[in-house]
């Protein structure tokens, strides 16, 4: 199947009370992982792709990747820009294949943040790729995003169903006390303000920081309205740990298909089990 946006599952995952997982790439065996994971499940899935991502991988590498994993897959599969910086960066995104982008504007000011994610949502619906926005700031460090805990700002629900209702996104992503990275304890999520924000729009929440989350919260999230999820980081935790025992116990090892291959693995059982978890098994 080729690349599909967002919206081909997502409406159909709030209405049937399930998320869909997005995987972030990091580089071929991720994709291999996340894409296999999925095939096992016959899960819809999205690949994230961050700017740090494209950087490291190459615009045009990450595009054939997708593209590739989708069409073998007979899945539907998403490519999506995970929190895109601006209208240039979303715009070349799309030009090279994405079917789904994310513009974050939440570090500006309410107004100016829904005069530009409004802009992103006018070109890419004309183009039949979808939006996700953000409203509230999501702690925690991810590649060049990097907010300290005291900067952390919940999002307000007022606001947000506002943001919603003047953008037309087709995902809303709102801080809500999860965080990007590994938590030091257990995130507390304001489950009030998924429940008050979802009851009054059309389209699913996004819940970042999906990492680390425990399962009961996860649930209860998808219950209230959440209908995408983002995981990278137990991805990158439990690739890192496969080549770090492998390399410790065989030191002479120096062929990297050895210790990738089932670093590999390791990242479609995390996937596998959260898509599980997500409810999205059975759903492509
Ligand atoms: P984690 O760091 O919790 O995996 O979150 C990833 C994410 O939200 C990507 O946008």
């Amino acid at each position: 199947m080729p690349l599909v946006p967002m919206t081909a599952f997502l409406s159909k995952a709030k209405q049937e009370g399930f998320a869909v997982g997005q995987f972030n790439m990091n580089n071929l065996e991720f994709t291999q992982a996340i894409i296999e994971a999925g095939i096992e499940e016959r899960s819809p899935l999205i690949f994230g792709a961050s700017e740090g991502a494209i950087r490291y991988m190459g615009l045009n590498n990450v595009v054939a990747l997708a593209k590739v994993a989708a069409r073998e897959s007979g899945l539907p599969v998403a490519l999506h820009l995970d929190h895109g910086s601006s209208f240039e960066m979303v715009m070349k995104c799309i030009r090279a294949g994405f079917s789904s982008v994310m513009f974050d504007g939440s570090h500006y000011p309410l107004e100016e943040n829904i005069r530009l994610t409004k802009k992103v949502v006018e070109a890419a619906h004309a183009v039949g790729v979808s939006v996700e926005g953000e409203l509230g700031t999501i702690g925690g460090v991810e590649d060049d995003l990097d907010v300290a805990d005291e900067d952390a700002t919940l999002a307000n629900p007022e606001e947000a169903i506002r943001f919603w209702e003047e953008t037309q996104v087709d995902a809303l992503a709102i801080a809500v006390g999860t965080a990007h990275g590994m938590y030091k304890g257990v995130p507390k999520i304001r489950f009030d303000i998924i429940e008050k924000v979802s009851k009054n729009i059309d389209v699913p929440i996004v819940l970042h920081g999906g990492s680390g989350v425990p399962d009961e919260s996860i649930t209860k999230s998808i219950a209230l309205g959440v209908g995408k999820i983002n995981v990278n980081t137990e991805n990158q935790v439990a690739c890192t740990k496969v080549i770090r025992d492998t390399l410790g116990a065989n030191p002479e090892m120096i062929d990297p298909r050895k210790y990738l291959g089932p670093a590999r693995t390791a990242i479609k059982e995390v996937v596998k089990e959260k898509m599980r978890l997500f409810g999205s098994s059975g759903k492509a």
